[in-house]
């Protein structure tokens, strides 16, 4: 096992989970650094926050390289280049192929708006509301061969109000997403090292 951990984080978005990881690594709350920021969209506003940290950027356009297994192969291989311990999905908005869910099982992380197994797929936020739920939050997970399905690692419970709309809800879950991830990050970096012979 290595001193320090090395993090691969995925996007397709903004990057505001990647922000929050790479202030936790930095701020060495985490023993770990981002190593790699991967996009399978080039137009990704978070490869623009990654770089700025200083991190090295990837895009794997999956508009370009097709069919999904021949992209995740490739996205596998960056990883591999970057010698990954741990994958971080933060907003990668693709459904993963056997390849990349083999590759790293129990070493890929994956956060939904949501009380899993509640409210999969796109839109959590909104199919809480519109379900009535008056609990709501978000989920750090494992990931396995369904999309936002996997052993639970953390969870943070939100309570939805009662003039709370989809962006209000949001951005209070977001608000835990951004405390939940780096902890769940931490809590997998200290349990490898206490395991490690
Ligand atoms: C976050 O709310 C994350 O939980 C969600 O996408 C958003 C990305 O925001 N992920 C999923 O819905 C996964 N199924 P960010 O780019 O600002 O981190």
């Amino acid at each position: 096992m290595r001193e320090r951990g090395r993090v691969g984080i995925l996007i397709s978005g903004r990057g505001s989970n990647m922000v929050s990881l790479v202030e936790a690594m930095r701020a060495g709350r985490i023993a770990a650094d981002p190593v790699v920021v991967l996009s399978n969209l080039p137009a990704a506003e978070g490869l623009r926050r990654a770089a700025e940290f200083g991190i090295p950027t990837e895009v794997v356009d999956h508009k370009e390289v097709k069919p999904r297994r021949t992209h995740d192969a490739a996205v596998v291989a960056v990883l591999k280049r970057y010698e990954v311990d741990l994958v971080c999905l933060a907003g990668y908005m693709r459904l993963l192929s056997p390849v990349m869910v083999d590759t790293f099982r129990a070493r890929m992380l994956n956060i939904h708006p949501s009380l899993l197994p509640a409210f999969p797929g796109l839109d959590a936020q909104r199919q809480a509301l519109e379900y009535g739920v008056k609990v709501a939050g978000c989920t750090v997970h494992f990931v396995d061969e369904k999309c936002d399905r996997g052993p639970i690692l953390l969870q943070a419970a939100v309570p939805v109000l009662g003039d709370d709309t989809e962006a209000s809800l949001s951005r209070r879950i977001l608000e835990q997403e951004h405390v939940l991830y780096p902890q769940a990050v931490a809590l997998f970096f200290e349990g490898l090292r206490t395991t490690a012979v």
